[in-house]
């Protein structure tokens, strides 16, 4: 449990760097910088592992805890990614010794005493419709999830004013990740290959190259938009052809 004196609590109010500091995130550089910016429309293009759920939990727990009446909405592509996400901002919740008391903690959502609320929800158009005033909305794995989502989260933040922030690896030349980033929108956007991150080694990048393919590993660790002309089927053909969601009709015996 920490206890902080007023003067701290206004420092971290006012200094996410400071802020994360106090969760136990010594921020990387380009960390720092997010942390740092007042931007309100931001794309991050990041290796795999380099801190971007991180960052998220970091970004949503300040705003709910020193924004009252916030709602900010954390988006993930699945169920499971998004109660990963929620995991992370509860376990800072926690590591702050519950500053401010929860008014209900429901799976995935946090209810604060100032009136905030976060909200982790699996991304698909249907969940988030009925959610309105969302004063911060974040996107984890944003190349993943359905353009559906962010057609029906756009008007929301034009009654809300609110921020919107899109983190995600690439996945393929589609979809409104790839749109946006590679577009003329006015975004504040960040590159962060696994070479800028402090906890991906040269050896294991080594061995990733050496065993991936290379445009995989173009794609999870170097920020690249794949599509590669040897390839016969698009990334979003297989992904047309390929879900988890349905049973097989037959099962190999044996
Ligand atoms: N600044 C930091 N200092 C120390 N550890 C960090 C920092 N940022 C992130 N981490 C740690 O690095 C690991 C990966 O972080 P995180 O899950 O946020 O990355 P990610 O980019 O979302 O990964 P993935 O691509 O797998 O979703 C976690 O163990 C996290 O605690
Ligand atoms: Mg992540």
């Amino acid at each position: 449990m920490v206890t902080n004196s007023v003067g701290q609590d206004i420092r971290m109010a006012v200094d996410r760097v400071a802020f994360a500091t106090e969760l136990g995130v010594e921020p990387d550089q380009w960390q720092e910088e997010l942390l740092r910016s007042s931007a309100d429309r931001v794309l991050l293009n990041c290796s795999r592992q380099s801190g971007k759920s991180t960052m998220s939990a970091v970004m949503a727990l300040h705003r709910a805890l020193y924004h009252p009446r916030s709602l900010i909405l954390c988006l993930a592509p699945t169920l499971r990614q998004s109660q990963e996400l929620f995991g992370k901002i509860a376990g800072f919740y926690r590591d702050l010794g519950r500053p401010v008391a929860p008014q209900g903690e429901r799976k995935l959502s946090l209810e604060l005493e100032n009136g905030s609320r976060i909200i982790t929800l699996p991304g698909s158009e249907k969940t988030i419709r009925g959610f309105s005033g969302a004063t911060l909305l974040l996107v984890d794995e944003a190349s993943r999830v359905d353009d559906e989502l962010y057609y029906a989260i756009r008007p929301m933040l034009a009654v809300s004013g609110g921020s919107l922030m899109m983190l995600s690896t690439p996945y393929g030349k589609r979809g409104v990740f790839f749109e946006e980033w590679t577009g003329s929108h006015a975004w504040e956007r960040y590159e962060v290959p696994a070479s800028q991150c402090p906890r991906i080694s040269e050896a294991f990048l080594d061995e990733e190259r050496a065993d991936l393919p290379p445009f995989i590993y173009r794609q999870e660790y170097e920020c690249s938009f794949e599509e590669t002309e040897d390839q016969v089927f698009t990334i979003e053909l297989i992904d047309r052809a390929v879900t988890d969601e349905v049973e097989p009709l037959f099962r190999a015996v044996g």
